[in-house]
C-alpha cells in the first residue's frame, strides 16, 4: 500500500509517511532549519546525530530512476526524508523513521561478489545499489542537490540583479551557507565515522565543530570532527566512598596528549585499512592539536580529525552564540570570508596567511566596536552565565551564558552597506604594531609578543589565533582594506544599473568589491590622483607610523 501511493502521488498519498515524504521533502528541509533558529549548539547537535543514525549513504548508478529506487527502499522501513547529490558519481542519503530501518538494510545487503581483488570485510553505513536487471532504467528523474557554493563569478552576476547593497549582502550570505543537505552529510559522516570508532570505544561520539556548525560555514568548507570520550575520560567519575568495588584496569601512559596520539593513531590505521572512500589518510600527530586528516570522497568532504579538543568546541558554541544574536553577525562575516577568498587573502591550503577562523574574531572584535556594540564582550557573557554554565577546562576559563534571551542587544542600527566600509577603514588603519585584537575585553591590548598579527584565542589567552600570519600577508590585507574603503566611498557603480555590454547586469556596489580587476585599478588610481585621496593616503602612511 505504502509503494503503491508513493508513486501514485494521489489523494490517498497524504495519508502515509511514505508518500508525504515525497510531497513534502522541500517543507521539512525548511522546517528544519526553522527549528534550529534560536536552539543551543548542544540541541542542535543531539538532534542532528539521531537524525544521521538513521541514514544511510547510496551510491547510484547515474541512470537511477527515483521512483523504483524508493520502492526498493521502503522494503526496509519508511523514509523520512531523501536526497540525491553528486560527489565521484552519485549518490542518495536516506534518512529512515527509525534505526530499524538502517538494521534492516544492513542486515540484507549482499557482500559485494569480485574475482581478480580481495575485499576488505568491514561493513558500513556506505552501501551501492546494484541493477541487475536486463533492461536500462527509464530516463533519470533524479534532482541533484549542490554540495558547492557558485563560482565568483556566477555569485558577482546574481549580486548584480540585486535592488540594494544590503540585499547583496543577504544574497551573498544565501548563496554561500551550508544547505539543509549538506549540513545532513556532515553529521552522517561523524556517524559513519563514530561506527568506525565503535568497536573499540563504544561510549565515543564523533561531533562536528568549526564552520560545519559555528553559522559561518560556506558551502564546500573543511569538516572538523572531534572525537568525544568524555564518558570514559575519568573526568566524570564518581569515585566509591565506600565498601567494596570494581575498576577497569586500564593502560596508563604519562600524557594525555600521549593518549589522544595513540587514539587516533588506532582510528587513523582504521580508516586506511578499512575505512570505505577514506583516501589520503595522513596522520598528523605531532601538531599542537594532533589530528587525522582525510579526504571523504563519498561526500566529498575534506575531513580533519581530532580528540581530546574540549576548547575548541566551547570556541564553536560561542561563535555559534555570536551568529545568532543579529543577523549583521553572519552577514557580514560572510561578506569579508568571500571578499578575503576572492581577493587571495585566504587560502585552503594552510600557510603564512590569514585564516577563516582569524577573520571571524576580526570581525565580531569590530562589531564589538561599533557605537552602540552590536554585540557583547565575551567578559559580558561571562558575567550573564547561570551557575550551570560553568567551564573550566584544563584551566581555561570557558564560562559564557548559553541562554540567548538573557542577552540585552544596545539598538544599534547602522546598514550592511556602512558597517562594511567601516570594517575596511577600521582594518585599514588598525594599530597591528602595538596593539592585540581581543574579544574577550571588547578593546584592543597591548601586543604580548611580537607577531605581526595578534589575536587572543578567547579561551587559551595565551595562544595567538593568527601566530601563523607573517608580516608581508597582513600587508596585503591591510592594503586590500584600504583599496576596498576606497572603492566603497567612492565607487560610481553605488546602485543598480543598466546591462553590461556583455547583455549581463552591470557589476555594482557589492560586486564591485569582489572583482579584482577594480581592486586593481584602484591601487593605479591612488598612486596617481591627488586631493582626498592624498588626504586619505597621508593618514595611512601616519597610521603606519
Ligand atoms: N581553532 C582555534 N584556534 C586556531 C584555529 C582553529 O581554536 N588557531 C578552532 C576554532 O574553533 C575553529 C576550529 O578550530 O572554528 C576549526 O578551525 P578551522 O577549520 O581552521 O576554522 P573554521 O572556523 O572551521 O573555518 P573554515 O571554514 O576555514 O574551515
Ligand atoms: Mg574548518
Amino acid at each position: 500500500h505504502k509503494i503503491e501511493t508513493l508513486l501514485c502521488r494521489g489523494v490517498k498519498t497524504q495519508h502515509t509517511a511514505a508518500a508525504a515524504q515525497m510531497k513534502t521533502v522541500n517543507k521539512v528541509k525548511h522546517d528544519e532549519k526553522e527549528k534550529e533558529g534560536g536552539k543551543s549548539l548542544y540541541d542542535v547537535q543531539v538532534e542532528r546525530q539521531q537524525q544521521a543514525e538513521r541514514s544511510v549513504l547510496i551510491s547510484c548508478p547515474s541512470r537511477t530512476n527515483k521512483e523504483r529506487f524508493l520502492k526498493h527502499l521502503l522494503k526496509y522501513g519508511d523514509i523520512k526524508t531523501h536526497f540525491f547529490y553528486e560527489s565521484i558519481g552519485v549518490y542518495a542519503v536516506v534518512e529512515f523513521s527509525s534505526k530499524e530501518g538502517v538494521a534492516s538494510i544492513l542486515e540484507r545487503a549482499s557482500i559485494p561478489s569480485v574475482s581478480h581483488e580481495s575485499m576488505v570485510p568491514f561493513k558500513s553505513r556506505v552501501l551501492s545499489l546494484r541493477n541487475l536487471d536486463k533492461i536500462s532504467n527509464q530516463q533519470s528523474s533524479i534532482q541533484l542537490q549542490p554540495q558547492s557554493s557558485a563560482s565568483t563569478n556566477e555569485l558577482i552576476q546574481r549580486l548584480s540583479r540585486e535592488k540594494s547593497f544590503d540585499q547583496q549582502i543577504t544574497s551573498l550570505a544565501e548563496s554561500y551557507q551550508l544547505t539543509e543537505e549538506n549540513t545532513r552529510l556532515r553529521f552522517l559522516v561523524c556517524s559513519l565515522l563514530k561506527d568506525v570508532a565503535a568497536p573499540f570505544f563504544p561510549e565515543c561520539t564523533i561531533k562536528p565543530f568549526g564552520s560545519s556548525v559555528n553559522g559561518f560555514g560556506k558551502m564546500g568548507c573543511d569538516l572538523d570532527m572531534f572525537l568525544d570520550l568524555d564518558g570514559i575520560s575519568g573526568r566524570k567519575v564518581k569515585q566509591p566512598k565506600l565498601g567494596l568495588s570494581l575498576e577497569y584496569q586500564m593502560k596508563m601512559v604519562n600524557t594525555e596528549r600521549r593518549v589522544t596520539q595513540s587514539i587516533l593513531s588506532v582510528i587513523g590505521e582504521c580508516l586506511i585499512q578499512f575505512g570505505p572512500g577514506c583516501e589520503g589518510v595522513q596522520k598528523i600527530l605531532n601538531a599542537r592539536c594532533p589530528l587525522v586528516r582525510f579526504n571523504h570522497q563519498p561526500s566529498g568532504l575534506q575531513c580533519d580529525l581530532t580528540a581530546n579538543n574540549r576548547v575548541a568546541m566551547k570556541s564553536t558554541e560561542l561563535l555559534h552564540l555570536y551568529s545568532e544574536l543579529d543577523p549583521r553577525v553572519r552577514q557580514l562575516v560572510f561578506t569579508v570570508r568571500c571578499w578575503a577568498r576572492t581577493h587571495g587573502i585566504t587560502s585552503k591550503i594552510p600557510g603564512a596567511w590569514i585564516t577563516n577562523f582569524s577573520l571571524t574574531m576580526m570581525v565580531l572584535f569590530f562589531l564589538q566596536k561599533r557605537s552602540p556594540p552590536i554585540i557583547p564582550t565575551l567578559d559580558q557573557l561571562r558575567d550573564l552565565a547561570d551557575p550551570e554554565d560553568k567551564c573550566n577546562i584544563e584551566g581555561n576559563d570557558c564560562t559564557f551564558v548559553s541562554i540567548p534571551s538573557k542577552i540585552q542587544l544596545k539598538g544599534n542600527t547602522e546598514t550592511m552597506e556602512n558597517l562594511l566600509g567601516e570594517f575596511f577603514e577600521f582594518y585599514g588603519t588598525f594599530s597591528y604594531t602595538n596593539m592585540s585584537i581581543n574579544i574577550r575585553k571588547g578593546k584592543e591590548q597591548n601586543k604580548p609578543e611580537v607577531s605581526p598579527l595578534h589575536i587572543q584565542n578567547p579561551f587559551e589567552i595565551s595562544l595567538n589565533v593568527a601566530k601563523n600570519v607573517n608580516a608581508s600577508q597582513l600587508e596585503r590585507f591591510v592594503s586590500l582594506c584600504r583599496e576596498s574603503a576606497w572603492l566603497l566611498q567612492h565607487a560610481h557603480d553605488k546602485s543598480p544599473s543598466s546591462l553590461s555590454g556583455s547583455g549581463g547586469p552591470q557589476p555594482w556596489g557589492l560586486a564591485t568589491l569582489l572583482q579584482p580587476s577594480q581592486i586593481a585599478a584602484i591601487k593605479r588610481r591612488t598612486r596617481t590622483s591627488q586631493g582626498p585621496v592624498r588626504q586619505t593616503l597621508k593618514s595611512w602612511v601616519e597610521s603606519l607610523k
